[in-house]
């Protein structure tokens, strides 16, 4: 399978929506990755639902949304009116996470599920095969720019072979601090969506990072 290159919007300039999405619109980049921060589950806040449904306007790429908030089950179906394709929920925010997949997937949106750096891949075990996407956090999540974590790979590598197990098609999806060094060995171990915010946007050529990312 090719490389999902999302880049991470958090990283663009939000004066001008219209513009960024139609430039990511010309680009190889195939989802749009939406970090929505509520300042309780993160010590950051971002944006929420006006900004996804903006985008929502100018682009008919896979809206990919990334909830770093306490309650998401009381907004999945504000998530998907404002646009979503796809939520991904974090696992230390859900009680009861089988319960939360189902009404994620209900509204025909795609369920993804994100691990914070501590949280082993192991907790995953008895729900994988209802997921369509789990989402590894190689930052602490709440902010743009931070140095990824190396323990990444060998979690990558457990996840690959739990989900290569189910003999489903479950994407592994990575969030943090991606670069142009620790991109190509991500893919090598199993992962198909590669998030990147930073090293998109603070790169001189955007679209060309993109492809050098893998995206096309
Ligand atoms: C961090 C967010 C990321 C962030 C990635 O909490 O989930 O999506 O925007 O930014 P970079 O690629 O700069 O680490
Ligand atoms: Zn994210």
């Amino acid at each position: 399978m090719k490389t999902i290159v999302a880049p991470s919007l958090l990283s663009c300039d939000f004066s001008r929506i219209k513009e960024e999405a139609e430039y990511l619109n010309e680009s190889a980049a195939q989802w749009f990755h939406l970090d929505v921060m509520d300042g309780v589950f993160v010590p950051n806040i971002s944006f929420g639902l006006p900004i996804i449904e903006a985008f929502r306007k100018h682009t008919e790429k896979t809206l990919d949304v990334h909830a770093m908030i306490a309650k998401p089950d009381d907004f999945i179906q504000d998530f998907k009116s404002a646009g979503a394709d796809i939520l991904t929920v974090h696992y230390e925010a859900c009680t009861h996470l089988h319960r939360t997949i189902d009404a994620i997937k209900q509204t025909g949106m795609k369920a993804g599920v994100a691990l914070n750096p501590h949280t082993p891949v192991s907790v995953l075990t008895e729900i994988i095969h209802d997921l369509d996407m789990v989402l590894i956090m190689s930052v602490n999540p709440g902010f743009g720019g931070q140095k990824f974590i190396p323990h990444t790979y060998s979690k990558v590598r457990y996840l690959r072979s739990l989900i290569d197990q189910v003999e489903q098609e479950i994407l592994i999806e990575v969030d943090g601090g991606v670069n142009l060094e620790n991109a190509p060995i991500l893919v090598k171990e199993g992962v198909d969506v590669l998030v990147a915010g930073s090293t998109i946007y603070k790169s001189e050529d955007p679209k060309e990072t993109i492809v050098k990312l893998g995206g096309g």
